[in-house]
């Protein structure tokens, strides 16, 4: 059960005090009755709410892709630095989401910001295996070798086999290379670590792809959108 002027105000109908002013002139109605007590306590996906004669449409949960920017951080607050969640507008904050997995602060690119719990610990679970691709620009030429060394898991500095990973190389040259990275785990500066071990330095990190989805190329950096129900279905099939 939930308080009415809870529900309303965070589907973005306003404060609590003016929900409880929209309920005073007569315009909230539930399953047919005027509203007289803004504090109703409710189930909101069992009851139809009307505000202004217009069916209220209930949602638990919001799934959202950015294209992160350079800069912020991937955390819902910090002392020091803008958060990816500053950058949402006041109705998608109101549902207290928060990003699935972390982008570095320098790392641009496709993340998925939700406040499902459960979606959010399936997605970044290594156990479900899903791909996160990486375009990558490091200093070096990324030879064969280093496709080999990621196939087979590389050992990190902390000791730590990554899973076997994907390497595919677009352009090499003795002043650096372009390539994709596929990971299906995040462990902290992933990929930055796996190049370090072989000896080369990511210059610049982009996150194109999460498991089935594709960073929409529409969205400036720092813009984001809801997920359509379609590519919802993606991700929650894995
Ligand atoms: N790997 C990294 O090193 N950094 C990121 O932001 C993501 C993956």
């Amino acid at each position: 059960m939930e308080r009415l002027d809870k529900v309303l105000s965070n589907l973005g109908y306003g404060s609590r005090k003016e929900i409880k002013a929209m309920v005073k002139k007569g315009i909230v109605q539930v399953d047919g009755k005027i509203v007289k007590d803004n504090g109703m306590q409710l189930e909101p996906e069992k009851v139809k709410i009307l505000v202004n004669g217009e069916e209220v449409v209930y949602r638990k949960n919001i799934y959202l892709m950015m294209n992160k920017p350079a800069g912020v951080v991937s955390a819902t607050v910090d002392n020091y630095d803008e958060t990816v969640i500053d950058l949402l507008y006041p109705e998608h904050q109101v549902f207290d989401p928060f990003p699935v997995g972390r982008l570095d602060k320098d790392t641009v690119g496709l993340l998925l910001i939700t406040n499902d719990g459960e979606l959010n610990h399936k997605l970044i679970s290594p156990k479900w295996h899903v791909d996160k691709v990486y375009y990558a620009e490091i200093d070096k030429s990324v030879d064969e070798k280093d496709v080999k060394a990621f196939e087979a898991g590389v050992l990190l500095d902390d000791g730590y086999k990554c899973m076997s990973a994907k390497l595919e190389i677009l352009e090499a040259t003795e002043d650096g290379s372009k390539v994709y990275v596929t990971v299906q785990e995040g462990k902290y500066h992933q990929v930055k670590r796996m190049f370090e071990a072989q000896g080369k330095k990511v210059v610049y990190l982009r996150r194109i792809r999460f498991g089935k989805l594709d960073l929409d190329e529409s969205l400036q950096e720092g813009e984001y959108r809801e997920l359509t129900e379609e590519e919802l279905g993606m991700l929650i099939q894995g």
